[in-house]
């Protein structure tokens, strides 16, 4: 089942989503915020852009040629932690929740993820560059965070952004 994105102005973008539980189907849930990513040609979707506050986001990381093994991740309950002071790098970056604007954002390069997968293993794992964009960028959706936040807002963005 496709959902429709919500975007920026909803008040559910910026709220601090809460863990999921064992009583919701996250193969379904899943399966479906993987349909309504493709659908939207994005490569993540976190829970609230289908309204839901849980804690919790998909990823197609295959775009990248990585190495990791994993193609199409589902993050469930994700934790990041990061190395200090590591190196910030500059890259375009967008949102289904915003659409037609992209802008540079900065990044740490390096973040470990705990995450538990669809049948509640729990995992530990490193990324870096753009799957870990992509990583920061979801996990920022389950605290209510949005990449424009880190930008410098002109008065066309702003504009553009009072029309969303
Ligand atoms: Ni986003």
């Amino acid at each position: 089942m496709r959902y429709n994105i919500i975007t920026y102005g909803n008040d559910i973008l910026r709220k601090v989503s809460i863990d999921v539980d064992k009583s919701i189907d996250v193969k379904k849930l899943s399966d479906d915020m993987f349909e309504t990513m493709y659908d939207a040609n994005g490569v993540g979707l976190a829970a609230p852009q289908i309204g839901k506050n849980i804690r919790m986001f998909v990823a197609d990381l295959s775009h990248w040629h990585n190495d990791y093994g994993i193609k199409k991740l589902v993050a469930i309950n994700p934790l990041l932690t990061f190395i200090e002071n590591d190196e910030i790098i500059i890259e375009e970056e967008g949102c289904l929740s915003i659409p037609n604007l992209s802008a540079e954002v900065p990044r740490k390069k390096h973040v470990t993820i705990k995450y538990y997968d669809l049948e509640w293993n729990l995992h530990e794992e490193k990324f870096e560059d753009m799957a870990a964009r992509v990583i920061q960028h979801e996990t920022d959706h389950l605290y209510g965070k949005m990449y424009i936040d880190y930008i410098e807002r002109n008065k066309d963005i702003e504009q553009y952004l009072r029309h969303t």
